[in-house]
């Protein structure tokens, strides 16, 4: 019988990190923070950052220092590596540079498109001097820039911020509107900096303040609940047991997973709720439950959008069908996500298929069974994983390196959640 037990702890919110390393960097003077995600993607930003004159620490969890400054020309290309919020959130900055960077990336990051946060910078005044089709490799180059009122048509915090940070370095009002509301972490951390953000009639305004100097800060980076998610599902499916995972941000904009499963059957308990840095935060408390199938709709998307392969993963397990409602956007994330759930759900048994953009899975009672290619997108293989858990499963992963990008020790604290064999397991 799998039984889970103890504590664990998700690593730093990846989103978070990213943007108070960027910002930080902006600032003048010496910043610090701590509960940093280490992962590879956060690491590219750091590079990145390096790369424009930015002194930063080595990234560790117990506490990074940056001193920012003025932003240089680059001397060389910027490698994004595999991190799409590091091209697209430096976009923005680089929008409101007076010099020319090119950017690029690994073979997935080269692949995912990059107009969606050109279009709007280009409105600004930005120039992108040199692309090839939608991806990167590109060249922008920034300077002087106009305010915009934009409505996005995709839910993307990333196309938000990008925008949202080249207003805030051209020093430029803008006004966004998104048909969904994404992931609001930008915007807390402007309010929580005092950068002249806020909300009218729906809409997201910013507006330069004068002095309009980034003040430095010191900031705790409340847990990836997008990586918690990973540790909640495998308590999910466990037989017996209780889990305790803390210190995990609970803002409203990310945690539709927890949403979703409640209405499938589980029960997610906080505990001790507390502000980190301007975002809620809380220990959770999670049992095995028996769950059914949901239909997740569109407007739950961007609350969930990086679980959607863990919920598929849970829903396999569930009693009846998951619908997935207008899930296209995943086509487009480190890998076909939409196809590669669907596939790889499919070879370990399961009946599931992506219809249009709306993706459809099978409960099932059998263990699963089979291989699954992860095309070295983390939360495929974390997902994936997750499954391998289930009791009489044989789930084997292509590769499994690829959670370093997020999360560099979830295989140990996925190991150390089970408890020992009791006797009664042993009979
Ligand atoms: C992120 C936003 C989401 C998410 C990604 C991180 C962010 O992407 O999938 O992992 O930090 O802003 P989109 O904005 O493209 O939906």
């Amino acid at each position: 019988m799998r039984r889970v037990t103890g504590v664990v702890r998700p690593p730093g919110d990846k989103s978070i990190s990213h943007r108070v390393l960027m910002l930080a960097a902006l600032a003048r003077g010496q910043s610090a923070l701590s509960g940093m995600l280490t992962g590879d993607d956060v690491k590219s930003s750091a590079r990145v950052l390096r790369q424009l004159g930015a002194d930063i620490s080595r990234i560790r969890e117990s506490g990074v220092r940056i001193s920012g400054s003025r932003l240089l020309a680059p001397g060389s290309r910027l490698n994004c590596g595999n991190s799409g919020t590091t091209a697209r959130l430096m976009l923005g900055i680089l929008a409101g540079q007076k010099f020319a960077a090119t950017l690029t990336g690994d073979a997935s990051l080269r692949r995912r498109p990059m107009r969606r946060v050109t279009e709007p910078l280009k409105e600004m005044g930005a120039d992108i001097i040199k692309e090839e089709g939608d991806g990167l490799p590109l060249t922008i180059r920034g300077g002087r820039l106009r305010g915009l009122s934009y409505t996005s048509p995709v839910a993307s915090a990333q196309v938000k911020s990008a925008i949202l940070f080249a207003a805030l370095t051209g020093q430029v009002p803008v006004t966004i509107r998104e048909p969904y509301r994404s992931r609001d972490h930008t915007e807390r951390l402007f309010t929580h900096l005092g950068l002249g953000i806020h909300e009218r009639d729906g809409a997201i305004v910013y507006e330069p303040s004068s002095p309009s100097n980034i003040p430095t800060f010191q900031l705790s980076v409340p847990g990836d609940p997008s990586s918690a998610a990973f540790l909640v599902a495998a308590a999910v499916l466990a037989e017996a047991g209780e889990l305790l995972i803390e210190n995990v941000g609970v803002n409203p904009t990310r945690t539709g997973f927890v949403v979703v499963l409640e209405r499938m059957g589980a029960h997610v308990e906080r505990v001790n709720l507390r502000d980190q840095g301007g975002e809620p935060v809380a220990d959770l408390i999670v049992r095995p439950a028996q769950l059914r199938g949901t239909e997740v709709t569109a407007a739950e998307i961007p609350t969930l959008v990086d679980e959607v392969p863990v919920l598929a993963v849970l829903a396999s397990r569930a009693h009846g069908g998951t619908v997935f409602r207008e899930v296209g956007e995943l086509r487009v994330k480190e890998s076909n996500r939409l196809e590669l759930i669907a596939a790889n759900l499919r070879s370990v048994g399961v009946r599931a298929e992506a219809q249009g953009n709306d993706l459809h899975v099978e409960g099932m009672v059998r263990p699963p069974r089979g291989n699954v290619e992860t095309a070295k997108d983390h939360r495929l293989a974390m997902a994936f994983a997750v499954l391998g858990t289930v009791d009489g499963a044989k789930v084997t992963l292509s590769e499994k390196r690829s959670v370093a990008i997020s999360y560099p020790n979830f295989f140990a604290d996925l190991r150390r959640m089970y408890a020992r064999r009791t006797t009664d397991d042993a009979r």
